[in-house]
């Protein structure tokens, strides 16, 4: 403390001798500051600390403020901060602008010599001066007595500085942006109930959204009888309201330059300042940043990650109105004149809006729902989500999309109204997409053959007369393929020219010789053996169980066929006809795990390299590129294997191709998804659905793989005593509690000894960590692959 304290008083010796030509204060009658210079005339405060005078805003335009006063040694920083502004809304004039102390006592600005644009509104006949406090308060005092006439510090604009007090009759705004300081969306102040509450006050809505939303006042540890409503930061690092609301810095109890302020973002921030004049922040009160309102705009849907911070994409059918601007969100690309027969829904799993619900239903079936919107024009779509108290289903059907914030809580999903028949480019996918880390290459094609030729004569029709009265419109279709570069899979390339197609009923049912060449049954359907025209062999999906309409469908078998990973199968397209819906995918010679693994063909380092390409191939889905497919249904039936024993994950994203009305109907629809023997507990006892049932299932499967032993199986035998853990994991378990060499007594007889005991022990290590009953204790799937890769001296592993 005592060297912070000398710190400061050296800092202050510094700016006062720097600075000894600036102006000290502003007397009545003589002086005023003239916008030519700018440069100059500069009041200066006593400890050099803070400035006041013309700040440059735009090109010839200026506003009168106060700022952080920029030692001349700090070259980093180019723009120094601004504390207060008195028109940050109104600009003046670079030319014949002036800021004067008149003989009435009144403190103007005039504009371009002849408008008064602010003034302080104060008056008094006796000698007063303007002087910028130490403090960073900019003073007008009567030199008699010390009557302060008007303060700075009574008109914050999106600063509080440390002894400045927020009152009932003050409020922080923020700015527009980074760069342009006029007044912002988002407010602080205290509100009705004498909560210090942020607001974000937009153009058309409005709504307040801390403390947050999902506890009352008192749970926030707000206090609402104390009317006082005042809050404060004091210099060393501790903000504190009447309310109650109390918080200290990261870097309390050092006397350093701070600010709180209200950022363009719509968070609460406190800056300390360290030695070579950075700020950093030392407190912010909101950690999620998507949760605050209308910071991606209409229409959209912000993401958060820890490390990257928000992100924006449109949903799907709109696009953005300003790439620049997140803020005036996302416009649709359909006319919303059509009829209610003309529309269909587009399910986004965990996506919530927040708020402008016009109806809700507490306990609804999908199909109601689904009506009720489609009789609405008002309707933009509507959220059902499952209670997991009462085990019913909600509906809110909502009349606008905002504050839309991605995950959600689990088991909602939001539909979307969206004309039929269209395939939208997900630009929210695709943003989500663009902005990962991913190293994916982005395709775009656009599948001109394959757009109806109704919608086709609608598009040229547009083209050539421009906008006429249409009722339901567009196709524009892309097709996005999220590719790994360093993909070497030879068929990578022949696909993303041949790319995601629809075939006819006639053409699949001739390829598969009548759908006689059945070479597996699974979730929802049956696979068939194929020759395209083309040559290619592949593998036909058809789905007993679709009852979607074809548009819906459309968009989701869409949203599969982007997905592009050297380690899932590759969907190449699909059929849509009457009740018919059929996906087409890559053929695998070898088979699948389940078939490998019963006839032997595997020795342990196939094993292990099936064990890592799985992995990959999950955490593909789950967080590199599109973090809300959940698999559902790992299992060894589902792992496919190609010429060279490379893994390729089949059959994801195919619950969402299912039929929904199962989910209405099924109180326990968890049950229905997963196999025995591989689901997690999660679904057993109702709880939250994450990624991790997936990393549970996996790790069966490693089980299953380093042991030969069918979990499957055991399960029957132990007939429901345990269902969703079985004599297998027990087994295990016990093994590694009991011996020493428990690697060596649960591997599979059929590998001899011919293995690497390292390399068996990691995934046996890793097998465990996945079955954690606990979903927390899990590792993710990325987790588990660099756990894995640690170990691997493969050369043609991906980096
Ligand atoms: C700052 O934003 C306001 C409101 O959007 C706009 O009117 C003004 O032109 C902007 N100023 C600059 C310098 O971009
Ligand atoms: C400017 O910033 C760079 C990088 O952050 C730093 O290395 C350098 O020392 C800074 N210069 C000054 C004068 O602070
Ligand atoms: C204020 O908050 C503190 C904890 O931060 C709590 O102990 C105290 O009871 C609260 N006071 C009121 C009046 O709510
Ligand atoms: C109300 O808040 C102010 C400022 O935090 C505090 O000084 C005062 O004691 C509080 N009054 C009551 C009744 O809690
Ligand atoms: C987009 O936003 C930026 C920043 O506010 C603004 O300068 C620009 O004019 C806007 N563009 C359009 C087309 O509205
Ligand atoms: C809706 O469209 C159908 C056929 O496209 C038409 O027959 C019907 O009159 C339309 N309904 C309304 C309310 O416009
Ligand atoms: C929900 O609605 C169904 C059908 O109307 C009814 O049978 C059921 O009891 C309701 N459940 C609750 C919790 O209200």
């Amino acid at each position: 403390m005592a060297s912070s304290t000398l710190m400061l008083f050296l800092l202050v010796l510094y700016f006062s001798f720097q600075f000894s030509s600036s102006l000290d204060a502003l007397n009545k009658g003589y002086s005023s500051l003239s916008v030519e210079k700018a440069e100059q005339d500069i009041i200066v405060s006593e400890n050099g600390m803070f400035s006041a005078g013309f700040f440059e805003v735009g090109d010839n335009a200026f506003s009168f403020a106060i700022w952080f006063t920029t030692r001349p040694d700090s070259q980093n920083i180019t723009t120094p901060t601004v504390v207060w502004m008195a028109n940050r809304d109104q600009p003046v004039n670079g030319k014949r602008s002036k800021l004067s102390l008149l003989h009435t006592g009144n403190l103007a600005l005039v504009d371009a010599g002849q408008f008064q644009i602010w003034s302080s509104e104060t008056e008094s006949y006796l000698p007063t001066e303007l002087r910028l406090g130490d403090d960073g308060n900019l003073v007008l005092r009567e030199l008699q007595g010390g009557r302060i006439l008007w303060q700075s510090f009574d008109f914050p604009t999106d600063t509080l500085l440390p002894g400045q007090h927020l009152t009932r009759s003050t409020q922080l705004v923020s700015s527009r942006t980074e760069s342009n300081h006029s007044s912002g969306f988002y407010k602080l102040s205290f509100d009705n109930r004498n909560v210090l509450t942020l607001l974000y006050d937009g153009p058309d809505v409005s709504s307040t959204y801390w403390p947050d939303l999902v506890l009352t006042v008192w749970e926030a540890g707000r206090f609402t009888y104390n009317s006082s409503r005042i809050a404060v930061l004091n210099p060393l690092g501790h903000f504190d309201s009447s309310d109650n609301y109390s918080v200290r810095t990261s870097d309390y109890g050092v006397m350093l330059p701070r600010r709180l302020t209200i950022d363009h973002d719509g968070n609460l921030r406190v800056y300390s300042q360290d030695l070579s004049q950075k700020w950093y922040v030392s407190m912010q009160a909101i950690s999620n940043s998507c949760s605050i309102h209308g910071i991606c705009g209409a229409n959209s849907v912000c993401r958060f990650d820890p490390k990257k911070g928000r992100k924006c994409s449109c949903v799907p059918g709109y696009k953005v109105k300003n790439q620049s601007d997140w803020s005036y969100g996302c416009e649709s690309i359909f006319s919303a004149t059509c009829n209610e027969s003309d529309f269909t829904f587009l399910g986004l799993d965990r996506v919530e809006f927040y708020g402008y619900d016009y109806k809700f239903e507490p306990n609804c079936t999908y199909t109601d729902c689904e009506n009720g919107c489609l009789k609405s024009s008002r309707c933009k779509g509507f959220q059902y989500s499952y209670d997991n108290v009462k085990g019913v289903f909600k509906c809110y059907r909502k009349r606008e999309l905002l504050n839309g914030h991605l995950p959600g809580a689990a088991r909602t999903i939001t539909y979307l109204k969206v004309p039929k028949g269209n395939r939208f480019p997900t630009s929210y996918k695709d943003s989500v997409i663009r902005n990962s880390d991913c190293s994916v290459k982005i395709h775009r094609e656009y599948l001109k053959k394959h757009v109806s030729h109704f919608v086709s004569f609608l598009l040229w029709f547009a083209a050539a007369i421009g906008v006429l009265e249409m009722t339901c419109i567009f196709v524009v279709l892309f097709l996005i393929k999220c590719q790994h570069n360093s993909s070497m899979d030879p068929h990578g390339h022949h696909l993303a020219a041949v790319g995601f197609r629809k075939f006819t009923y006639s053409e699949l049912k001739k390829a598969t010789k009548g759908f006689s060449q059945e070479i597996g049954r699974g979730a929802g359907g049956t696979v068939y053996k194929a020759l395209l025209l083309d040559q290619r062999i592949a593998a036909v999906k058809k789905l007993n169980d679709a009852k979607q309409g074809e548009g819906e469908f459309l968009a989701e078998a869409s949203i599969i066929g982007r997905l592009n990973h050297m380690n899932l199968i590759e969907m190449w397209g699909y059929c849509a006809e009457g009740k018919h819906r059929l996906l087409v995918y890559e053929y695998m010679e070898n088979g699948s795990l389940a078939d490998n693994l019963s006839s032997n063909t595997l020795d342990w380092s196939k094993r292990y390299n099936i064990a890592l390409g799985t992995a990959r191939g999950l955490a593909y889905l789950h967080e590199e590129c599109l973090e809300w497919i959940l698999h559902c249904d790992i299992k060894p039936q589902n792992i496919l294997l190609d010429s060279n024993y490379q893994p390729k994950v089949a059959d994801f994203g195919l619950s969402k191709l299912l039929n929904r009305d199962v989910l209405n109907n099924d109180r326990n629809f968890s049950m229905i998804r997963g196999t025995r023997g591989y689901m997690a507990p999660e679904w057993v006892f109702n709880l939250a659905v994450t990624s991790k049932v997936d990393v549970y299932s996996y790790g069966i499967v490693l089980l299953e793989m380093i042991t030969g032993k069918n979990p499957a199986a055991d399960i029957q035998a132990i007939n429901g005593d345990e269902p969703y853990n079985g004599r297998l994991v027990t087994w295990v378990r016990e093994k590694k509690r009991e011996c020493a060499s428990w690697v060596e007594q649960i591997m599979d007889s059929a590998l001899g000894s011919n293995y690497d005991e390292n390399k068996m022990e990691i995934l046996a290590r890793v097998a465990l960590d996945c079955i954690e009953e606990d979903n927390e204790q899990r590792p993710t799937m990325s987790q588990v692959v660099e756990m894995l890769q640690s170990q691997d001296c493969d050369p043609n592993g991906e980096a």
